[in-house]
């Protein structure tokens, strides 16, 4: 148990820019920050971290809380362990009231996965530096390579002595246990029962985590042996999924927030190498080939990434294919090539820290440009290779999200291509609408299973508050429902009409004008479905029309039993709560009236939004099923443009919103 006063120091401190910031790539939006969410996937950020109150809020799916809750949500942590960890990022020492043994026996399996990880990287470290085989061996390796002392400390690499099991003997012989050190895949027991080490007379790469904490290792050989593999790495473990980890990530990640740009090499020594050139925004997918996963961390951190190619001319055209996955994500992709099949790592000691830094500079092209110069080259003057370029070069336009950045790549490839634009607009709405058959169809066969069980994978029960302390899905804004319906959007404009009607507008440079006439006049070209809301609108409207402000006590009174039944429920459901509701939500419930322009303007908006997106479910629909290709072409040029509107109303709510 962590004591109070420590819990509340680590509140105190822990700000939530900071503590969100880690994960989340935050921009500033008026008075609050807003970013991608990173509980859903989504590509216009919903995301709002408020900073004077504490809290963050995504009006995407709905989660909110503060620091603490940021972590627990994000990193699956109970609550002791998320408190740990914004200790442990703020250096606040923790005070734990007294253990009892069996809370400690319990301390969790995954942690003890972390401690091993820390024993070995600090045994493997001391190796290197502290004994003579390590010395004579791995640190003179370094050396000869030509990297400096401080970035083999900074990236903590170690040396593993050539001894069949000296890190198992060191790790047991302190006190922990094998089980864990299977566990990790540092240590390995023979089919006799015989326990060795994993990774012997090797350099050792600590691999990080983003938060810093070592989840696993990569070994490099130091024999020329072309029998001995060059690298051996750490298996997948409990805290070691290679496919959602790069490495260097750590190191790296306030120089990409701050530079708004991310290096990808592809190995250990490269990231070494190009921060030993005083450039720290570098990460490496370390052989595996790049995930979607690894992009979206990425992603959370700068939409923009530059690949180090590394190698000669026929691996870079293999390897292009596999990046139309970053522009899906919407990410920019530029890329950097070096001359005479050198790597980041050899470019960098050939020519010096200085000259790489400019040649980096001096020598990124944008990724589809690239990629056409490349075939371009490839195929020469045959007609058939070339019109397949052209297809290829738009395969990949047609995989960015944004219309706009699309466009001008077409423009772009057209005087490159010498191709008409028109040509390459046709090829790349054939892919389009192929590909939104195709996703239709996908979702088409999702929606039966909707609402699915959260996953949960985290350690047992939060010891932390009880999980109805964060629930705010009854909220103002929060109500979870499928996407096609938009009844709650419905009653919550009736709501607000009720509550805050014949209040009085006071923002910006709109003014003398009621709240009820001024939804009324925002929402003159929505239909409401709800039939019930739809005959108060209807009343509403007439009433006003007829120069009258209803009052809320106009429709609790309602000789109409439903009207009035729902008017109760309306008018009532926020202090038939509030004793509770205050204290849970404190932050929701008081901003509303405290922030009416928001709680209005959101209402209204989240409605628009609701009957924009059934407008372009409608579509697709009907794209699906239109038979005729031009007619199927102009339904497609109007999802476009609704899918605009559709962005614009996402972008508003998110600026009018937590101000
Ligand atoms: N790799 C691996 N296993 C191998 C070879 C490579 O896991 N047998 C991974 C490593 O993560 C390595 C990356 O692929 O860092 C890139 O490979 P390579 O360029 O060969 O390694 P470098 O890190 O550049 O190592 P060095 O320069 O020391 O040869
Ligand atoms: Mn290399």
């Amino acid at each position: 148990m962590i004591n109070r006063e420590t819990i509340d120091k680590i509140m105190d401190t822990a700000r939530i820019e900071e503590v969100v910031g880690d994960f989340v790539h935050l921009k500033k939006r008026g008075t609050s920050l807003i970013g991608n969410c990173p509980f859903h996937g989504e590509k216009t950020p919903s995301f709002h971290v408020s900073v004077t109150k504490g809290i963050y809020k995504c009006f995407g799916c709905g989660k909110g809380g503060d620091s603490v809750r940021f972590i627990m949500d994000h990193e699956k942590y109970s609550y002791p362990e998320a408190l740990k960890f914004l200790a442990n990022k703020y250096n606040i020492e923790v005070e734990e009231a007294e253990l009892s043994p069996e809370a400690a026996e319990a301390q969790s399996a995954k942690e003890s996965l972390y401690i091993v990880s820390q024993y070995a990287a600090t045994f493997f470290v001391k190796q290197l530096w502290e004994t003579d085989e390590g010395r004579g061996i791995g640190l003179s390796y370094f050396k000869e390579r030509g990297f400096r002392e401080d970035i083999l400390k900074k990236f903590e690499v170690g040396y593993s002595p050539d001894v069949w099991d000296a890190m198992t003997q060191s790790a047991t012989n302190a006190g922990h246990k094998l089980e864990f050190l299977e566990a990790t895949g540092l240590s390995i027991k023979n089919d006799n029962g015989k326990i060795y080490d994993r990774f012997r007379g090797r350099v050792m790469f600590p691999i990080h985590n983003f938060t810093g904490r070592i989840i696993g290792f990569g070994g490099r050989t130091l024999k020329t042996d072309k029998n001995v593999p060059k690298y051996v790495n750490s298996p997948e473990s409990e805290i070691y999924h290679k496919s959602n980890v790069l490495y260097g990530l750590f190191h790296a990640k306030k120089a990409i927030r701050d530079l708004d740009n991310c290096y990808l090499a592809e190995g250990y020594a490269d990231v070494l190498s190009v921060h030993q050139a005083g450039i720290e925004n570098v990460v490496a997918s370390s052989g595996t080939s790049l995930t979607v996963e690894q992009i979206k961390l990425i992603g959370r951190f700068t939409q923009n990434i530059t690949i180090l190619f590394d190698g000669d001319a026929a691996g870079i055209k293999a390897s292009l294919r596999g990046l139309d996955m970053i522009l899906e994500e919407g990410l920019n992709v530029k890329i950097v090539s070096f001359p005479d099949g050198h790597d980041p790592d050899s470019y960098m000691h050939h020519v010096g820290a200085g000259a790489f830094k400019t040649y980096l500079e001096q020598n990124r092209k944008d990724f589809i440009l690239y990629k056409a110069n490349v075939l371009l080259k490839d195929a020469g003057n045959d007609p058939i290779k070339r019109a397949g370029i052209i297809r290829d070069i738009v395969e990949s336009i047609a995989k960015i999200p944004d219309p706009i950045k699309a466009s001008v790549f077409i423009r772009e490839c057209s005087s490159l291509l010498e191709i008409e634009e028109h040509i390459l607009l046709s090829e790349l709405n054939k892919m389009r609408s192929a590909k939104l058959k195709k996703s239709f169809d996908n979702n088409q066969r999702a929606t039966p299973s909707s609402n699915p069980k959260p996953y949960n994978s985290g350690p047992p029960e939060p010891l932390g508050p009880p999980d109805d302390l964060w629930d705010d899905s009854a909220g103002p804004m929060g109500y979870e429902q499928p996407v096609e319906e938009n009844e709650h959007q419905e009653k919550e404009i009736v709501r607000l009409l009720l509550a805050y009607g014949h209040e009085f507008v006071n923002w910006d440079k709109i003014d003398d004008m009621y709240i009820g006439p001024f939804i009324m006049q925002n929402l003159s070209d929505v239909e409401f479905d709800d039939p019930l809301c739809k005959r108060i609108i209807d009343y509403y409207k007439s009433e006003i029309d007829n120069g009258r402000l209803p009052t809320s006590n106009h429709f609790v009174k309602h000789e109409d039993r439903d009207i009035a039944d729902l008017a109760i429920t309306l008018s009532t459901s926020e202090y038939a709560l509030s004793e509770n509701w205050l204290n849970k939500h404190l932050i929701y419930v008081k901003d509303e009236s405290m922030n009416l322009k928001a709680t209005i303007l959101g209402g209204i908006f989240h409605l628009k939004k609701r009957k924009v997106e059934k407008i372009l479910m409608n579509l697709l629909k009907e794209i699906k099923e239109e038979k005729n290709e031009d007619n199927q072409m102009i339904l497609m040029q109007r999802y476009g443009v609704i899918k605009g509107v559709e962005r614009e109303i996402s972008k508003f709510l998110g600026s009018v919103i937590v101000k």
